[in-house]
């Protein structure tokens, strides 16, 4: 059975019973802002396979709206407006809530922190106060491990280190659960953040700057160099989208009042993540190596104990069965382009 079919169990308690007995499992009704985006339209896939109701809120500011299950209702709109957001709330009554949507971009961040934290803290805010006033049972938070934590030494850095975070953006992120920690304590809103590695896989914007997997594998593609910036044994912790989609999925059901790092636990430089991609697009030249940019971390893991502990997750991708996959999701985009033409 879904994970979601089990959560709320005050108001689903059923679910146990309808597992033993084989019955049709509960819809849960979820919200999924940012559900147009990357990682969320992965996740809005998953709850309406488990057989759930979904409703997406996203302003498609970098989202698609192809990217949308056509079975999700989708509304679009900027979480911002907290009027309206209260409404939709009222009229769809989820019991859970993904929270996804924010403006995501650390460069942008820094150039412009008051939008940042318009978008990622008030916006935050509003989910907030929607959700409880619709008493919502569970709040899962789509929060940072590599912005929060800064430059560290221990690697992989569990979720206690003391925080280091140096960016508007890792600070919004920072603020958010901070916020949803006294929204629990007042309000008795359950939550679980879960902070994500340098997630990668389909639909991932190549023109972002996060996505550093999409940037090459389009580039490898098309037959054009990639750019290291430095000497590419900067490292980063790589997680497949389908293993935070299912990290999302635990939480509905375990880990209320949770922080927890949703990675790999391993580094990978960025020489090495290059080779993979090399490899599995077929490209056949080389990398060009640019000066280290400012601002950017050295290194980057998570620790994951806790959350195969508490949540009883774990990611299934290694590194170069999730870059095939995206290559694949890649070339056949291309073709489709291409037949459009
Ligand atoms: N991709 C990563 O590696 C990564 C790492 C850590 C955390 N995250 C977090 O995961 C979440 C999803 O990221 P993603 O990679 O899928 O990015 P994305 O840009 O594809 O998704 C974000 C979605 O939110 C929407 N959005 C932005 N501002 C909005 C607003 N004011 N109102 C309504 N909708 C709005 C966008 O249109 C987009 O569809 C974000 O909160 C991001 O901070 C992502």
């Amino acid at each position: 059975m879904g994970q979601a079919a089990c959560l709320a169990y005050h108001r689903l308690a059923a679910c146990a019973t309808l597992e033993q007995s084989g019955e049709q499992e509960s819809i849960v009704n979820i919200v999924v802002t940012g559900g147009a985006g990357f990682i969320g339209s992965h996740l809005v896939d998953r709850c309406i396979e488990d057989g759930h109701h979904v409703v997406v809120i996203d302003d498609l500011s970098t989202g698609l709206r192809e990217n949308v299950h056509a079975d999700a209702t989708f509304v679009e709109m900027d979480i911002r407006n907290r009027d309206r957001l209260i409404e939709v709330f009222r009229r769809e009554q989820p019991q859970a809530v993904f929270h996804l949507a924010a403006q995501m971009s650390v460069r942008r961040a820094v150039a412009d922190p008051v939008f940042d934290a318009e978008s990622n803290v008030i916006g935050g805010l509003n989910v907030m106060l929607a959700s409880v006033d619709v008493d919502v049972d569970k709040f899962v938070f789509a929060a940072t491990g590599g912005a929060m934590y800064g430059d560290t030494e221990m690697i992989p850095t569990p979720e206690d280190r003391a925080v280091g975070a140096v960016t508007p953006y890792g600070v919004s992120k920072r603020t958010t659960e901070l916020y949803l920690h006294c929204f629990q304590v007042n309000e008795g809103l359950r939550y679980v953040s879960l902070r994500y590695g340098n997630v990668y896989g389909p639909r991932q914007n190549p023109h972002g700057e996060a996505g550093v997997v999409a940037i090459f594998t389009g580039l490898m593609l098309n037959g054009e160099q990639p750019t290291i910036y430095g000497d590419g044994s900067s490292t980063r912790d790589y997680i497949y989208v389908a293993d935070v989609v299912d990290a999302n999925m635990s939480a509905l059901n375990a880990g209320d009042g949770g922080i927890y790092n949703v990675g790999t636990g391993a580094e990978t430089r960025l020489h090495d993540l290059y080779l993979v991609i090399k490899e599995a697009t077929g490209y056949s030249g080389e990398a060009r190596f640019a000066p280290e940019r400012r601002g950017e971390l050295r290194r980057s893991a998570l620790d994951i104990t806790k959350a195969r502990r508490q949540l009883g997750w774990a990611p299934r991708t290694e590194l170069a069965d999730g870059i095939a996959e995206t290559v694949v999701y890649w070339r056949t985009q291309r073709g489709k382009e291409k037949g459009k033409r």
